[in-house]
Order: structure tokens, then C-alpha cells, then sequence
């Protein structure tokens, strides 16, 4: 089989750097890589490294190979096209379907998916014409990835840093395998909330749970490869963060309520993938709960937590938005599904049976999603990524 061919187009600033790694991982994986660099770009990183490490000629201009006419072949014979970074100009020259180099041809050319990796100062990110620009460029079904906060050039920071490459490489592999498919969640904000919550005792002892929060940034993932704005709700995942995706970290139930209550208004979907604990100690001690001598410990007491799921369902933050919860069960897995399913009053339930290799840890899942209007959709065993692309298949028909 053909190597699928993705064109890595590299725009002049600072985090040209970073797009070797991304072309590493790209090759490495089985990617033939060509690479379109900008004048601009080659001042950061020369030719030398791009055609070296991709194993092409590298040319910035329509000039060079004449016979061969690269300013349509290139973007004609692309699966892919990935520009990062990609600077306010080219934002703006995309926009506006300027042709005045080699990548910017390719960018006309190509009708394959299209992903843009912004990196600028923030200034410049904010600025209502690049704003307007990126707004242009999803409409068009292009993926804009959101820069993510940070050191940015000199000693400033804030938003507009290049996500990491190996982030950005995880948004390419999605897009690929999605082939034709239209951006379905181009427009829309996604809010996942994702992990277990921790409920402390004491300064150095909590309650928790067995969740590690991949289901919750398979979900983030998938939906930023399909287009849409994601907010992920982090409890205790430590796992780094999906390029753009904007993560907000949460410690107990109580924090995760009140960042979901606060992010929900302004999203089309929320889906509550995060394993949020049913109750919290009663007391928290200050100080770390002693052992004493010929004594028992004390029971611990406990109290309800809020139940997010229920809330959220009841009521719904703006008028159409699909909310989606996960139960993980070891007994009567669908009859208890259907239950919480009423319960709960949310639209879609992912039920899960916990078990060996799948569910908490794992990097498989199997599932059944069952519809409040009564629909079952079984998952089979396979990968996390696969589970999340039927419940975003699920809310794209529910939004409509
Ligand atoms: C040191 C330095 C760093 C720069 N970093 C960025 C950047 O991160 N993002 C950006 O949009 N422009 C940046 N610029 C400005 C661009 O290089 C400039 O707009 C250029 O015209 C972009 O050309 P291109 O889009 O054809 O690559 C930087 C310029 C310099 C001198």
C-alpha cells in the first residue's frame, strides 16, 4: 500500500523549530512527508534540515522544477495538509486565497483536509483580522487549532504558543483516518470532562477512584479533529494536554460542578466521561490522622456529593444541548444503564462493564450507548478513540 502523503507546510516564526518533531513523528509513522516551507520559515530553519529529514527536494517558490508544475501537483496529490506553525500572515493569505509562493498554491490546490497550527504572539492572535480570518478558514472546513498558553518569544507568555508536536501529530492522525469527512463539529464547543476525583481526608490521603481519564481525552481528541471548540475538565489525569483543547484541572466533585456549571452555558455538548465520586469524607483533618497506640481508628463518615450529571441534565444550560453521561457497572450492566439512563435525564448513556483490559487504565473499551429515545448502539472491544468517534457520530446527529 501507498504511503499516505502528507505536505507539512512551515510558516516564518519562531516555533518552526518544533515542526521537525512533528515531521519526525510523521515519517516514523509511515507518512510520506513533503515539506513546503516559506521564505520566512527557512530563516529559522534551514533546507538542508527539511529535505534531510523528509527525504525530498525543498523549494519555497513556483520556480524551481518547472516541468514537473509543483504548485498544483504537490496540493493535488496530498491526503493531507498540515501548516505548523502557521503565522498570522499565512492565516490571512489562506483566507483570502493568496498564491504567491509554493505553499500558498498548495493550499489552493489541495482538496484533501486541511489543519492549521497558529503560533503568534498573543496580541496578534487576538486581533479581530486574524480572529476573522481563522472564523473564514473553519467555515471552509479547515481545522484551526487553538494555540496553546504559554512561553511565547522573549519573555512573554500567554495564549498563542505551539501546541506540542506530538499533540498536533495526534490531531494529523485523526484527520487522515477521517478521510473525506466533512469537520461535522466545525462551529460548535464541546465540554469533557475527564479523570476521577479525588476527595482528601486529610492533607496526604484522599478517596478516589480507578479512572485515568483516557476515555475523557479520547473524547477531547476526536473532537478536536473534528473541528469543534473543546474544553476537557481535567481530575488528577496527569496526562499532557490535547493540542488545542483548553484543560481546566480539577481536584474533588466540587470543583469539577462548579467548572462544569461555569463552561456549560456556552457549549453544545457536554459529555461526562470523569468518574466523579458519590460521596466525600464528612471532615477534612488538617492534620495527618494518626495511629494510636491500643486505639481503632476512627470510622470515616460520609456525605453525598452533588450529582453533576442530574443537574446538568435537569437543567440544561441553553436551549438543544446534548448532554451525555458514562456508567462504568459490574452487574446487570444494560438493565442498570437503562435505570441511570432515567434517572439522569440525559440524552445519551455509555454504559461500560468493568473488567480486565477494558474501562478504567485501559486502552480499550467496549460499550453499548443507549438513547433516551430508546436507541442502543453497541461498541465493540477496541480502542477508546473508536468508542469516542460513535459518541461524537451520536451528538453531531443529535445537534443536528
Ligand atoms: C524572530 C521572529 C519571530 C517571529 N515569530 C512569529 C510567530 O511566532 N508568529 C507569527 O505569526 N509571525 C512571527 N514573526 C513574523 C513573521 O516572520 C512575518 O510575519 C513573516 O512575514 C511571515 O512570513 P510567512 O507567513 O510567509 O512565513 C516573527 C518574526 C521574527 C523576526
Amino acid at each position: 500500500m501507498d504511503k499516505p502523503k502528507v505536505v507539512l507546510g512551515v510558516s516564518g516564526g519562531i516555533a518552526a523549530y518544533k515542526a521537525c518533531e512533528l515531521l519526525r513523528r510523521l515519517t516514523e509513522s509511515g507518512h510520506d512527508v513533503r515539506v513546503v516551507p516559506t521564505e520566512s520559515a527557512l530563516h529559522f530553519v534551514g533546507a538542508a534540515t527539511w529535505s534531510a529529514l523528509s527525504g525530498h527536494p525543498v523549494s519555497t517558490e513556483v520556480w524551481s522544477d518547472v516541468h514537473e508544475v509543483p504548485h498544483v501537483r504537490i496540493g493535488q496529490g496530498a491526503d493531507l495538509v498540515v501548516v505548523a506553525p502557521a503565522t498570522a500572515d499565512m492565516l490571512a493569505k489562506a483566507a483570502h486565497g493568496l498564491a504567491d509562493d509554493l505553499l500558498t498554491n498548495t493550499l489552493l490546490t489541495a482538496r484533501c483536509p486541511v489543519v492549521f497550527a497558529p503560533a503568534m504572539h498573543t496580541e496578534m492572535w487576538e486581533h479581530p483580522a486574524t480572529q476573522e480570518n481563522v472564523a473564514t478558514l473553519r467555515r471552509r472546513g479547515a481545522v484551526v487549532i487553538e494555540p496553546a498558553v504559554g512561553r511565547l518569544t522573549g519573555v512573554d507568555t500567554g495564549k498563542g504558543r505551539l501546541p506540542d508536536p506530538t499533540e498536533i501529530f495526534e490531531v494529523c492522525r485523526r484527520v487522515l483516518a477521517r478521510g473525506a469527512a466533512e469537520p461535522d463539529l466545525a462551529g460548535r464547543h464541546v465540554l469533557v470532562s475527564a479523570g476521577g476525583t479525588r476527595e482528601p481526608l486529610d492533607p496526604v490521603r484522599f478517596l478516589g477512584n480507578r479512572s485515568s481519564g483516557k476515555q475523557g481525552y479520547a473524547l477531547a481528541r476526536t473532537a478536536a479533529a473534528r473541528g469543534a471548540r473543546v474544553t476537557l475538565i481535567a481530575a488528577n489525569t496527569g496526562m499532557p494536554d490535547p493540542a488545542g483543547v483548553d484543560v481546566i484541572q480539577v481536584g474533588t466533585a466540587v470543583q469539577l460542578r462548579e467548572a462544569v456549571l461555569k463552561a456549560a452555558p456556552d457549549a453544545d455538548a457536554v459529555v461526562m466521561a470523569a468518574a466523579v465520586a458519590d460521596f466525600r469524607p464528612a471532615a477534612y483533618a488538617s492534620g495527618k490522622i494518626k495511629k494510636k497506640d491500643g486505639q481503632e481508628p476512627e470510622p470515616i463518615v460520609l456525605v453525598r456529593n452533588p450529582d453533576i450529571l442530574a443537574e446538568i441534565s435537569a437543567e440544561r444550560a441553553r436551549p438543544g444541548q446534548v448532554v451525555v453521561g458514562f456508567a462504568a457497572e459490574t452487574d446487570d450492566v444494560l438493565a442498570n444503564g437503562r435505570s441511570k439512563l432515567q434517572r439522569k435525564g440525559c440524552d445519551l448513556l455509555v454504559v461500560n462493564e468493568v473488567g480486565e483490559r477494558k474501562t478504567f487504565g485501559s486502552e480499550e473499551n467496549e460499550a453499548v450507548v443507549l438513547g433516551a429515545d430508546g436507541s442502543e448502539t453497541p461498541v465493540p472491544y477496541g480502542p477508546k478513540e473508536a468508542l469516542a468517534e460513535t459518541v461524537w457520530d451520536l451528538v453531531a446527529r443529535r445537534l443536528g
